[in-house]
């Protein structure tokens, strides 16, 4: 069980809220008053540095950042979600995607029954499996060897697979692997243009098996499959991924072409269960087990360094710092890396779906602020699109910089110039252009004074725009697995200490039901009058059209 502590009522909350009002934090004078703190603000891990000197926090700051974690009892919280204490309350299940990654042999429990078996099993089944489709032994319905891996599913089924299988593109094995989430038919469409049935695989990736897009998906595959193929050929290129096996074979899909996984899986964090059958196929098995091991190496980390070296406590503090004190509303993702391209996308779900709650564990409304709005891009890119109103506009944007030392691809002197632009950005948004070296630079270009006066306040920046830089060695299947689950980790904090359930999604469902609800209304020729005005008339405007 987790704690139920508001945490405005708690006395850190409270000195938090006068050590911000007290203080003016700006980075200029933290640096100029500090010039230790990089060291005292960064924190150097296998493979990667995490340096967080960029914020606006001082020694203070974190101590009382830390006196908050302590007394909202996250120790209990972290070794209650990694022993597999049914701490998705509403949904009565464990949250246990941390065993799903437990490379030690130590047992864990759900309800009494030691899971560590189950998962073996599944992992020795998605090997033995993929090895057969990568070495060609597993043939089409016509002899021939696979060539192209489709996997349908959304959401968790997708956003992770999609990330990683992107991130990792170096790695790939000969597999074209591809995705299709929408239920917006050209995305099937388009996918399924360029393949041939006899060499294309499905893999139907779906926790509950009953999602409509990934249902609606499924069908129209196998409708396609079968202008070429027979029925009896389905289980040679239709694998399924789901915890729902009696709805699996309804679908048709043999047990043995099924990978199971378990009710303690949350979707979004599923990548690490049979959802990641498509990136075992990607990459390779061992290049997946290597995905785990970083994890699990995060997970220890996270389970048993003090928090005041504990990158996922310190990333989710800082968060909140920015969130309930900053009143920041939004948060941004770059990673200066191409291959990171979806990374924001995925964080979304993880996060926005975890903590994008405004109940509390007691049930009672939050008089506080809760998840922020996760969004970003990959830089450089996002320097010419959107950087401009973080670093001159009116919102307060706090920011994880995200990159690697080492390129993949020694392309002349692209990673020098990447990673020169990675270090001018957090240095500019920190630091700014004051009024006096805007005044000096263009006097000394040869403007008026008059000149000067018009341009002045166009051409300052005023910095003190807080980010983290996490700055890793290298790019590997490790290295992305111990980045995920830092953010994994990061999200249980701050819904730890938001006193909100972050393992459910009720949010969701409205939307769900009311589609329902809607789709026959659109199969007839009759006007709808059954909604509000607005929605009949959309409804009605589009059947005139469609
Ligand atoms: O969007 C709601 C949701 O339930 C997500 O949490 C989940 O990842 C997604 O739908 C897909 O669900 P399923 O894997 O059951 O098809």
């Amino acid at each position: 069980m987790l704690s139920k502590i508001n945490p405005i009522q708690t006395n850190s909350w409270k000195a938090l809220d006068e050590h911000f009002s007290q203080n003016d934090f700006d980075l200029r004078e933290l640096f100029t008053d500090h010039p230790n703190r990089f060291n005292e603000f960064s924190l150097q891990r296998e493979h990667f540095i995490f340096d967080y000197s960029k914020n606006l926090i001082d020694t203070k700051t974190k101590e009382l950042l830390l006196n908050l974690a302590e007394e909202c009892q996250l120790k209990n919280a972290i070794s209650g979600m990694f022993s597999g204490d049914k701490i998705n309350e509403t949904e009565k299940r464990a949250v246990l995607h941390t065993a799903l990654r437990d490379f030690s042999n130590k047992e864990i429990l759900v309800d009494g029954e030691n899971i560590k078996p189950q998962i073996k099993k599944v992992l020795a089944h998605m090997k033995a499996f993929s090895e057969s489709i990568i070495s060609g032994v597993h043939k089409g319905f016509s002899g021939k060897e696979i060539t192209d891996v489709v996997n349908i599913g959304i959401g968790g089924s997708d956003l992770g697979p999609v990330m990683v299988c992107s991130a990792l593109k170096h790695f790939k094995t000969r597999l074209h692997v591809h995705f299709v989430s929408n239920v917006d038919g050209n995305h099937i469409a388009e996918v399924v243009k360029t393949l041939n049935p006899e060499t294309t695989l499905f893999i139907i990736a779906s926790k509950t098996f009953t999602t409509q897009e990934t249902m609606t998906n499924a069908n129209s595959a196998k409708d396609w499959f079968l202008k070429a193929g027979k029925q009896e050929d389905v289980a040679k290129h239709f694998v399924a991924l789901s915890t729902n096996v009696s709805e699996v074979k309804k679908f048709g899909i043999a047990e043995e072409n099924i990978f199971e996984f378990w009710d303690w899986v949350g979707g979004r964090y599923s990548l690490w269960s049979a959802i990641g059958l498509s990136i075992v196929l990607s990459v390779g098995y061992e290049n997946f087990e290597q995905l785990l091991k970083g994890a699990f190496d995060t997970d220890q980390h996270f389970q048993t360094a003090d928090f005041s070296e504990n990158v996922p406590v310190l990333m989710g503090l800082l968060g909140i710092w920015y969130r309930n004190f900053y009143a920041a509303t939004s948060y941004a993702i770059l990673p200066y890396s191409q291959y990171l391209d979806r990374f924001a996308a995925y964080l979304q779900q993880g996060d926005m779906e975890s903590n994008g709650k405004c109940v509390d564990r007691s049930g009672e409304f939050v008089e506080y602020e809760t998840g922020p709005i996760i969004w970003g891009e990959p830089g450089t890119n996002g320097q010419h699109a959107f950087y401009q109103l973080i670093h001159q506009g009116t919102e307060l944007i706090p920011s994880d910089f995200i990159a690697y030392a080492k390129s993949c691809n020694a392309v002349s002197d692209h990673q020098d110039k990447l990673l020169a632009n990675f270090f001018a950005q957090t240095e500019a948004l920190a630091f700014g252009k004051t009024e006096e070296e805007v005044e000096n630079e263009l006097r000394n270009a040869g403007n008026s004074e008059e000149e000067i006066e018009r341009l002045l306040n166009f051409k300052v920046f005023h910095g003190n725009t807080p980010t983290n830089s996490i700055l890793f060695n290298e790019l590997t299947p490790f290295s992305l697995g111990q980045l995920i689950a830092m953010y994994e980790h990061k999200i249980f904090v701050q819904g730890v200490i938001w006193n909100i359930f972050s393992f459910d999604q009720f949010g969701v469902e409205l939307g769900k039901v009311l589609a329902n609800k809607i789709l026959p209304e659109l199969e007839n020729n009759e006007v709808i009058t059954s909604h509000d005005s607005s929605t009949n008339g959309l409804i009605n405007y589009y059947k005139e059209n469609k």
